[in-house]
């Protein structure tokens, strides 16, 4: 009999966690807010939409705070993409990711003998690509900012001016690559010295550059002073980016990827990103399963859905590249009866294989180390977007004079097929390098909506990761019924396909759940493994506030009114 009524017990408990939302554990807010990597880019942004910007103006003053406050990662010397929403519905992206330049060759990172050269894709003046970040803000605010360009820049100068106080993960981060920075740079680069926690850097120089962009514009970067000195620093480097690459550079708007799952409209990050396409193979694939109600992190969740990322990845490798270079049958791969089609191999008693599981067959149809961070502001308007020097500090090169690190993106382009990238992740054909040619990516910057209305803004940082990480914030929240907060705290795991190895984040999932999916062949990686992503996400509550996920993983912070 108390079985029987602790088994009601539970039923009646799970049933309340669907129809009654988790409660906020983040930060709340009623009109606002800001999540990003620094407090000190949070609040930039926060303070442009106090001054009356919108979420468009807050995007370009957070992006360019992140170059200053989080030199790891924000940049002025990579790229990335950014998804919006605005109050009225409508969506759209920008796409401001990196460009081979025009002197890059298909076999540029390989040997005589057609092997790739370890390290010339990673860490030589070669990895890099044509940076798109100052082409990115500048293209948003021309089409959907409100408030001057120079009001926006004055507080990122500022902070770069009076100097960013270092946080003991910073002190942490600076120590692990501060030998290859040194290697690259000598030792009386900026971040040579021994900082430690609550020491302040000053970023003087890229204060400089800022001002400069502030006066002249975007052309200042990519056809005046500061695009001379670039080209006559990475000359001296051994690099090939001319002055024509970066005078032809232009950031580009796409049609963002729609698709829904269950009653849920996401608007996520078209190619040459494939996270859109990724997480949208992933959901449809796991739509039909009650995952719910098989639990959070239980093995049978989990089976689910590293089945569907594997055959999604499957796919990546083999179709997915720079639209303005092959064609993607992008709708062949969304169709119902496909992804169906590719989960009909999935047997709940036994892991599927991913030697045995190749891109699905479709038909051509013939018509033809990142940041992110999550705005909402007074208005309804929302903006996810994610930037990247890919490693951590990029390619290491710091232009001294210039203040600022420059992205080895070139390393995620497939430098031979089927050899994997910094990422593990393998590519082909489509992901081939040529001049002028945007290398794939796996960024996700996302935007739900429930009920024709905003939902969440959703993103984090994380190579092969990032479409995973997003994917399992999404289903923290609507599936398994967790804050937002929760929902970005809740430990991750990671299937690509390749290698055939589920990576679990270290000492967080039940030791039983993993010696469950052991017994049915899952191939789990053993080794230490480091965390997977760093998600900053916003959750629009059902009275209107607003719900902060900023990850613990690192420094990030939710910061509102
Ligand atoms: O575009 C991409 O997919 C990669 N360059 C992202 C790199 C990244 O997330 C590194 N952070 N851990």
């Amino acid at each position: 009999m108390r079985k029987i009524t602790l088994l009601f017990t539970f039923i009646y408990i799970s049933c309340a966690a669907q129809q009654t939302p988790a409660k906020p554990t983040g930060l709340v807010v009623t009109k606002a807010m800001v999540v990003s990597a620094r407090e000190e880019a949070s609040k930039i942004g926060v303070e442009i939409m106090k001054k009356g910007g919108n979420a468009y103006d807050a995007m370009v003053g957070t992006e360019l705070a992140l170059a200053v406050a989080f030199p790891f990662a924000g940049n002025i010397g990579g790229g990335g993409f950014m998804v919006y929403r605005k109050a009225n519905g409508e969506v759209g992206a920008l796409d401001y990711r990196e460009k081979a330049p025009l002197a890059a060759t298909k076999d540029m990172f390989l040997d005589k003998d057609g092997n790739v050269i370890k390290g010339k894709s990673t860490e030589t003046a070669l990895a890099i690509g044509v940076p798109g970040t100052i082409a990115g803000v500048f293209a948003v605010h021309k089409k959907l900012g409100s408030l001057p360009m120079s009001e926006i820049l004055k507080p990122v100068i500022a902070l770069a001016e009076r100097g960013v106080i270092v946080t003991k993960k910073q002190e942490k981060s600076l120590d692990a690559y501060r030998e290859s920075i040194v290697t690259i740079n000598g030792d009386k680069t900026l971040l040579a010295a021994d900082f430690k926690e609550n020491d302040t850097i000053k970023y003087t120089a890229l204060a400089e550059t800022l001002k400069r962009i502030q006066k002249n514009g975007r052309n200042e970067f990519y056809k005046g002073t500061t695009a001379k000195i670039l080209v006559d620093y990475l000359k001296k480097k051994g690099g090939i980016i001319t002055l024509e690459d970066l005078a032809k550079y232009e950031a580009k708007w796409r049609t963002p990827l729609q698709f829904t799952y269950k009653d849920l409209k996401l608007t996520s990050m078209s190619p040459p990103s494939s996270g859109g396409i990724c997480l949208a193979q992933i959901l449809k694939m796991v739509e039909p399963y009650d995952l719910s109600q098989l639990g959070h992190n239980t093995a049978e969740s989990i089976q689910i859905i590293v089945e569907a990322e594997r055959r999604a990845y499957a796919d990546r490798s083999q179709y997915l590249g720079d639209p303005d270079f092959v064609k993607i049958p992008i709708k062949a791969l969304l169709e119902d009866a496909y992804l169906k089609d590719r989960m009909a191999t999935f047997n709940p008693e036994k892991a599927s294989l991913s030697s045995e599981i190749k891109e699905g067959k479709v038909t051509y149809s013939e018509s033809t180390e990142t940041t992110h961070y999550s705005i909402v502001d007074q208005f309804g308007n929302a903006v996810a977007a994610t930037t990247t020097l890919n490693d951590g500090y990029g390619s290491k090169y710091y232009c001294e004079e210039l203040g600022f690190f420059l992205n080895n993106e070139m390393d995620d382009f497939s430098a031979k097929p089927g050899s994997p990238n910094m990422f593990g992740l393998v590519g082909n054909e489509a992901n081939s390098i040529a001049p002028q040619k945007r290398m794939l990516s796996s960024m996700t910057p996302t935007i739900v909506e429930k009920n024709g209305s905003l939902f969440m803004v959703v993103g984090t940082p994380g190579g092969s990761t990032i479409i995973t990480s997003v994917l399992q914030t999404i289903l923290n929240v609507y599936e398994y019924n967790l804050s937002m907060q929760e929902a970005v705290n809740a430990p991750r795991f990671h299937h690509q396909w390749l290698p055939d190895l589920i990576n679990f984040e270290p000492d967080t999932f039940d030791p039983a759940t993993i010696e469950k999916l052991k017994s049915k062949s899952y191939l789990i990686n053993e080794k230490p493994s480091p965390i997977i992503g760093k998600v900053d996400a916003i959750l629009v509550l059902p009275n209107k506030n607003l719900e902060g996920g900023a990850d613990f993983r690192g420094d990030d912070k939710a910061v509102g009114f």
